[in-house]
């Protein structure tokens, strides 16, 4: 497990080992837009202001996974224990 922190609120949310960081989102109230959920379309696409990504998306460049401020958070997961969501 990790957590995620909302920018904007401060609140920090636990995503289970067996949850997405969407589905955990959305048990919190927050709705992020999703199409595909498979880390195929964009549609979840989401910055991350602090924290590592682990990015099992095939959207992305390696260069912009590479560059950690943002990821698809119906399949990505953190390396780091927080992400800091720009939501
Ligand atoms: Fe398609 Fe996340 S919903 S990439």
């Amino acid at each position: 497990a990790f957590e995620v922190r909302l920018a904007s609120s401060g609140r920090t949310l636990t995503v289970a080992a067996n949850q997405t960081v969407t589905t955990a989102l959305a048990a919190a109230g927050v709705e992020v837009p999703t199409s595909c959920e498979q880390g195929v379309c964009g549609t979840c696409l989401t910055r991350i202001l602090a924290g590592e990504p682990d990015h099992r998306d095939a959207y992305l460049t390696p260069e912009e996974q590479a560059a950690n401020d943002q990821f698809l958070p119906c399949c990505s997961r953190a390396r780091s224990p927080l992400l800091i969501l720009d939501l």
